[in-house]
């Protein structure tokens, strides 16, 4: 990048900024203070992609590891130390709470429930959503990651299934493609799905604000499935329950960045719930959202994984264009569009968390 070109979150002239450390740049860059240079991580950074996971992983299945603190420890701190990612997320899965809450789901790979959750019985026989009771390990893990991170001042973030994606697994028994039978409810029995809604939005407030308190210095809200609803429906069915956990979770001063997949046609929607950061997939021009609505919102991506197939010089070029792009916003966080794929080569990850850092010092 040529002296001179200008960063998201503008870098300050003085010296100050290139001691930050990597929590320091993050929270800022969240929050759209000065920072020398965007913060980088991966969404799904810890996962099958990386030799070492499928190692801690094997022999026991993936809820076992969920469960297992020391495990879920070593699987959140691998991407640190194998490919230079600059902040730790939970090793969990979105539907940890939901098996909290008493549903029976296995994962092959992805969540699968043998009896899909489709009648007000099955809803009405949720658990009452105290995260805190019912799936107590999330909360040690985080307290032993914190722990682990103190003197590297690493940042740790916690998230949480959006309402929607969940229900959208919940009510289809697996994963899909159009997610069928959440809308065959929303347009037959709207009430039935409106229910199961509030229960998922409750529990999530309960669930991000508890991994607050244990630890997480921010949270992340991922919706994968709500871009499937027209603009019309995703009003009506998603953005309140946004703006919900987002104003519930504010209490507790962490940022808050909000995942929608495929949210191109409701992109003014993802600015109208006060989530800190707005993490974008690569279908949405980065450089004119930056100019829409950067100014009050800092933005997270939003390179397509695939691209981590390209080779390691091209990848740095993409991140310097990413860069460049979401200069006008007032913050900008280096990640993917959408999370690592089990295929993904390790060494276009490194690529990709290197060119962050060789952004250091520009201006
Ligand atoms: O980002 C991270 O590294 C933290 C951990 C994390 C996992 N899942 C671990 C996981 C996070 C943040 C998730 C989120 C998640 N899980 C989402 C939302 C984000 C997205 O990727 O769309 C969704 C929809 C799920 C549901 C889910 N869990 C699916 C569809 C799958 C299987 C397919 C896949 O992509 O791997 C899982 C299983 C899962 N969750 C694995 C991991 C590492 C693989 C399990 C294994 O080891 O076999």
């Amino acid at each position: 990048m040529p002296p001179g070109t200008a960063i998201a979150g503008r870098v300050c002239a003085g010296t100050e900024l290139a001691e930050l450390s990597r929590s320091e740049r993050f929270l800022r860059a969240c929050r759209g203070q000065e920072v020398d240079r965007p913060p980088v991580w991966l969404m799904r950074q810890a996962g099958r992609y990386l030799p070492a996971y499928r190692e801690t992983r094997s022999g026991v299945t993936f809820l076992e590891a969920c469960r297992d603190v020391d495990r879920a420890v070593e699987i959140s701190l691998q991407p640190l130390r194998l490919v230079g990612t600059e902040a730790v997320i939970l090793f969990s899965d979105i539907f940890v709470p939901v098996v909290g809450m008493g549903v029976p789901i296995t994962f092959s790979p992805g969540p699968t429930l043998e009896t899909p959750l489709r009648s007000p019985a099955q809803v009405e026989a949720l658990a009452g959503g105290d995260p805190r009771a019912e799936v107590p390990y999330v909360f040690e893990i985080l307290g032993a990651l914190r722990k682990a991170l103190a003197a590297d001042e690493v940042p740790l973030l916690g998230f949480a299934g959006a309402p929607w994606t969940l229900a959208a697994y919940l009510v289809e028994g697996r994963g899909s493609k159009e997610f069928g039978a959440i809308k065959r409810m929303l347009y037959g029995e709207p009430e039935l799905l409106r229910e199961l809604l509030a229960r998922l939005t409750d529990m999530t407030v309960a669930y991000l604000r508890a991994q607050v308190e244990a630890g997480a210095h921010a949270v992340q809200l991922f919706d994968t499935w709500a871009g499937l609803l027209s603009p019309a429906e995703y009003r009506e069915w998603v953005l309140p329950t946004h703006q919900r956990i987002v104003a519930e979770t504010a209490v507790s001063g962490a940022p808050f960045i909000l995942y929608v997949k495929d949210s191109a046609h409701v992109v003014p929607e993802l600015f109208q719930t006060g989530a800190d950061v707005v993490s974008l997939d690569w279908r949405v021009e980065l450089a004119q959202v930056a100019e829409r609505f950067g100014a009050e919102t800092s933005l997270q991506g939003n390179l397509d994984p695939s691209a981590l197939a390209a080779p390691p010089e091209q990848i740095a070029q993409r991140v310097q264009d990413l860069a460049e792009a979401a200069a006008p916003a007032r913050g900008h966080i280096l990640n993917l569009g959408h999370g690592c794929l089990p295929e993904t080569p390790v060494e276009g990850v490194r690529a990709f968390t290197e060119a962050a850092r060789g952004l250091a010092g520009v201006r």
